[in-house]
């Protein structure tokens, strides 16, 4: 049985305090074999390096959310020192959105690309946030794409044009719970346009559950809905879409698989 890896978490939220080797248990016992930690400021991004080091099925990602930049300016140097962790995967998730417009557009543009900087300079891909901002989050990673060694479009939202662009630019397409929402034709047709090679799962959690926990906590097990779904889109076994979606996490993000 070879382990899915959810490629999104965020297990500090505190609905999931005091809970953690119990998220992990329920996730293995479902098949999800390790989860990709993802920071939105300092203090999580700490977080995500210290459930690494607490769990082995964790691996940690460290940046500034674009919903989270207030403190950003006098954080960066803490940031950058912990991007130089050799646990740390990638750099993420960093982005724009332009749907909470919490900060000015031209910030969120300069503070994106900045932390594209510090990706670029650590040679380490980086986990992209874009809401409701396509435009604009393609025009930076059309300049972008070419200094950096990959990234994956979380939680993709976008069009197949969108998609088709950014796939040639190297990233990596990530889908999410709204795979399977009944609504989410569009997207289960990108999904099905991807390459197999190219795609990844995740839960968001604890945001998004899939339809089958819809308005529930979502939480790593549950990343398996997405990985049926996908495989029913593609006409292949469940055990072949958790091998491939499983080998390009690990592509990506350089994981060492043991
Ligand atoms: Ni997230």
């Amino acid at each position: 049985m070879v382990g899915l890896i959810d490629s999104h978490v965020h297990l500090d939220d505190k609905r999931f305090a005091g809970e953690i080797p119990q998220l992990i248990d329920r996730a293995k016992k479902a098949g999800v074999a390790e989860m990709i930690q993802i920071g939105i400021d300092l203090r999580t991004s700490k977080i995500a390096i210290e459930l690494s080091e607490k769990h082995p099925e964790i691996y940690p990602v460290v940046g500034f959310h674009p919903n989270e930049l207030a403190s950003y300016e006098d954080h960066e140097e803490k940031l950058i020192e912990l991007a130089q962790g050799e646990e740390v995967v990638a750099i993420g998730e960093i982005g724009l959105d332009y749907h909470w417009d919490k900060y000015s557009r031209e910030k969120q543009k300069e503070l994106f690309l900045r932390q594209i900087d510090i990706a670029k300079n650590l040679n380490k891909p980086i986990v992209i946030h874009n809401r409701d901002a396509h435009q604009d989050t393609m025009d930076i990673l059309r300049q972008e794409h070419k200094y950096l060694p990959g990234g994956v479009l979380h939680c993709f939202s976008g069009s197949w044009e969108m998609a088709k662009m950014c796939l040639r630019w190297g990233f990596y397409i990530s889908f999410a719970g709204p795979l399977t929402f009944p609504k989410s034709n569009k997207l289960r047709e990108i999904a099905t346009n991807v390459p197999n090679d190219r795609v990844l799962i995740e839960t968001d959690c604890p945001y998004l559950a899939p339809q089958a926990f819809r308005g529930k906590r979502n939480e790593p097990a549950y990343v398996v809905e997405q990985a049926k779904m996908l495989a029913q889109l593609k006409g292949l076994d469940y055990q072949e879409v958790a091998r491939l979606t499983r080998e390009n996490t690990i592509r990506l993000f350089n994981l060492k698989d043991d």
